[in-house]
C-alpha cells in the first residue's frame, strides 16, 4: 500500500517533467502509465493474453467518415491467404444473399487506377489490414473523440 502510494506520488510529480522534455532518453524513475504500468520505456511489457473476442453480430456505428467498420464476430482460424479467403465466403457480393452478411462495398472492387473489377481488388484482399475484431475490454484511457456531422451514424 505504502509502496503504491509512493509510486503514485512519484508519477504525479514526474509526469509534467516527462511531458516537457522533448525527447526523454529514458523514463524518469517511478513514471507509470495505464498501458505500460511501471515498466520503464526501455523495457518490454508482457501484454495481457487475448480472450474471446466479441461475437454478438451487432454492427457498431462508425466513428468517422471512411472508417472501416469493426468486425462484430470472431474470426479466429479463418484462412485468408493466396489460396483462399474465408471472409469472402460470406461477404462477397454473390454470397451475401445466402450468408446474410453485409456485402463488401463497391470500393472493394476498384483497383488503384480507379478501374471497376468483377472480382475483389487485390488492395482489398487482406481484410484484416483494415477490419479488426473487438476484445471485450474497457479502454485504458479516456477518449472524447467525436466524428464530424458527416459521420454516418450507422452503416447503410
Ligand atoms: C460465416 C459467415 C461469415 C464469415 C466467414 C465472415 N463474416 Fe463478417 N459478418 C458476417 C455476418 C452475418 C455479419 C453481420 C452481422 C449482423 O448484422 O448480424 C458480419 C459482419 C461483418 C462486419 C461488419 C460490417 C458493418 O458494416 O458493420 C465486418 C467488417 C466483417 N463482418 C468482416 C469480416 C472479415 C474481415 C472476415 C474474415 C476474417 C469475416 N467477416 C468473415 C458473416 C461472416
Ligand atoms: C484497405 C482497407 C480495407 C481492406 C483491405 C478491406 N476493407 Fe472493407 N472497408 C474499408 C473501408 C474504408 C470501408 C468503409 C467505406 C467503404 O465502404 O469503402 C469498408 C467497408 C466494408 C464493409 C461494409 C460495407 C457496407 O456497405 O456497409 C464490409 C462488410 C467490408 N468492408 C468487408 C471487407 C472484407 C470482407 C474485406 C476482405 C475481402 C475487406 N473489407 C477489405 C476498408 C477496407
Amino acid at each position: 500500500m505504502n509502496h503504491c502510494l509512493t509510486l503514485l506520488l512519484a508519477a504525479a510529480m514526474a509526469l509534467p517533467a516527462a511531458l516537457m522534455a522533448q525527447t526523454p532518453a529514458s523514463a524518469p524513475a517511478g513514471f507509470t502509465d495505464a498501458a505500460r504500468g511501471p515498466m520503464p520505456i526501455t523495457g518490454t511489457t508482457t501484454p495481457p493474453r487475448l480472450t474471446n473476442s466479441v461475437n454478438d453480430d451487432r454492427r457498431l456505428p462508425r466513428n468517422y467518415d471512411q472508417q472501416p467498420p469493426v468486425i462484430p464476430h470472431r474470426v479466429d482460424g479463418y484462412q485468408v491467404d493466396r489460396n483462399f479467403n474465408k471472409c469472402l465466403d460470406c461477404h462477397a457480393r454473390e454470397k451475401s444473399a445466402f450468408s446474410g452478411a453485409v456485402p463488401v462495398s463497391n470500393t472493394h472492387y476498384i483497383d488503384r487506377d480507379g478501374k471497376v473489377l468483377d472480382r475483389i481488388s487485390t488492395r482489398r484482399y487482406f481484410c484484416q489490414q483494415c477490419h479488426v475484431a473487438q476484445e471485450p475490454v474497457a479502454p485504458i484511457t479516456g477518449n472524447r473523440f467525436q466524428g464530424t456531422a458527416t459521420t454516418p451514424k450507422t452503416t447503410p
